[in-house]
């Protein structure tokens, strides 16, 4: 099925993700002080650019790993079910540990990877979202911390994709249809 026209309109400049995520990375290595090893784990795909940027910032000892887990199809509707895709290759047991999500949008996604974390039973679990849309929300949840909150809008950008469009964008955009 050819996909509708669309077009992008920015919505956070790079130059604002980048100073966001500077504080960001500072209040995790102030909360994180004195750490052996913090476990950085990136959801695939979305939070690539998002995970790659983080860690240059964290002035801390990180290893990086990363989980994947099924959520949207190919279009802009969320499931509830979620499947992993792929696993983490190392061991979080007894560890200090950052799950790092591109968007909390139901909650569906981050809800049941930290409880499938939890399993394992690491020292610490500690969650960040680059973007979060409240209104969105059917599951109880926030990250421990995030980089914005947006209104129930569509992006696209920075790692996050539509139908695996537009992940390469440097900044975040909304997809505004334009009917042709
Ligand atoms: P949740 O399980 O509904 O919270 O969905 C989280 C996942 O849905 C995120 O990791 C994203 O991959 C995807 N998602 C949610 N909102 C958007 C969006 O506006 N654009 C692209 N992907 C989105
Ligand atoms: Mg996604």
């Amino acid at each position: 099925m050819p996909q509708a026209a669309y077009v992008i309109d920015q919505m956070i400049s790079a130059k604002s993700i980048a100073a966001r995520i500077e504080d960001l990375a500072h209040e995790i290595r102030t909360s994180f002080e004195g750490t052996d090893k913090l476990v950085v784990v990136g959801l695939l795909r979305g939070s690539f650019v998002f995970i790659a940027d983080l860690v240059r910032e964290l002035d801390l000892p990180v290893e990086v790993d990363f989980l994947e887990a099924s959520s949207y199809g190919d279009g802009m509707t969320s499931s509830r079910e979620v499947r992993i895709l792929k696993d983490l290759r190392g061991e979080i047991g007894g560890r200090d540990v950052l799950l790092v999500e591109d968007i909390v949008d139901t909650g569906f996604t981050l809800h049941h990877v930290t409880r499938l974390l939890q399993t394992r039973q690491p020292r610490r679990l500690e969650t960040i979202a680059l973007l979060d849309k409240p209104s969105r929300r059917e599951v109880d949840i926030t990250a421990t911390w995030t980089g914005f909150t947006i209104p129930d809008e569509f992006v696209v950008g920075y790692g996050i994709d539509y139908a695996q469009r537009d992940r390469n964008l440097p900044y975040i955009g909304k997809v505004r249809f334009t009917g042709d």
